[in-house]
């Protein structure tokens, strides 16, 4: 069987958790009601009430990487996933990715933290270079240059409240939402590095092909972002 769409399809690129929770009101708001349980499913291709419109589900750090190819017209991610995959292309517009709205949703901030007995702040006063270890590379690159810090960028991909503990590194660059995970592992946030919220991603040559139900779309979840808080 084939899972090519036809041409009229509308493909949204989600990645489950908060972000997929959060979208829910607003393509509600768009008539559009996802059909199944991301985590109770094992689909990665989920029909939604209209059968021109599906949604897939992709690692939050691929939904630039789909919406640039085509895999998908549009799709939800963080400014953080945003800022890095730009990193990597020279720009938003270079990776052909048109940016229309931030959503307001999934807020969190990325920030700085480090062991709760690390003096962060002698060491920069000393000009000490810093181990870092952070999935936000290009964030955690520009920061740092921005105060004339000196780091030894250490690339993870998850639980990176680990390096510090195991000596491995001074500092992490990581989301912050609750703190909790910070406080359970008895780390501190230092500095926060900027607020994030996740962004509508769209394809722009799709926008174009497909101009009529994406600009719906597009309207639909800007007159539904919730209120600035
Ligand atoms: C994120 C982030 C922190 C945590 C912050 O990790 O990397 O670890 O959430 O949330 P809190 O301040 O509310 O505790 P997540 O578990 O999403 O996945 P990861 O493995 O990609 O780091
Ligand atoms: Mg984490």
């Amino acid at each position: 069987m084939s899972h090519t769409p036809p041409a009229a399809t509308i493909t949204l690129a989600l990645s489950k958790g908060r972000i997929f929770d959060e979208i829910m009101p607003l393509l509600a708001a768009a008539g559009i009601e996802v059909l199944e349980d991301p985590e109770k499913s094992r689909k990665l291709i989920l029909p939604t009430n209209r059968p021109e419109v599906r949604v897939v589900l992709v690692r939050a750090s691929d939904v630039p990487t789909y919406v640039q190819y085509g895999g998908a017209d549009m799709g939800v991610c963080g400014k953080d996933t945003l800022i890095e995959h730009s990193a990597e292309w020279g720009g938003a517009a270079r990776s052909g990715l048109y940016l229309p709205l931030d959503l307001q949703i999934a807020k969190c901030r990325v920030s700085v933290a480090v062991r709760t007995d690390f003096d962060y702040a002698q060491a920069v006063k000393k000009g000490s270079r810093l181990k870092v270890a952070t999935k936000y590379t290009a964030i955690a690159r520009e920061f740092f240059a921005s105060k004339g810090v000196h780091v030894d960028l250490i690339k993870l991909y998850g639980s990176m409240e680990l390096a510090p503990l195991t000596g491995m590194a001074d500092a992490i660059v990581d989301l912050v939402s609750t703190g909790n995970t910070l406080k359970a592992n008895h780390l501190m946030e230092v500095e926060r590095i900027m607020d994030i919220s996740s962004h509508l991603v769209v394809n722009q040559a799709a926008l174009k092909l497909k101009m009529a139900p994406l600009r719906r779309i597009i309207d639909a979840f800007a007159s539904a972002i919730p209120a600035a808080s």
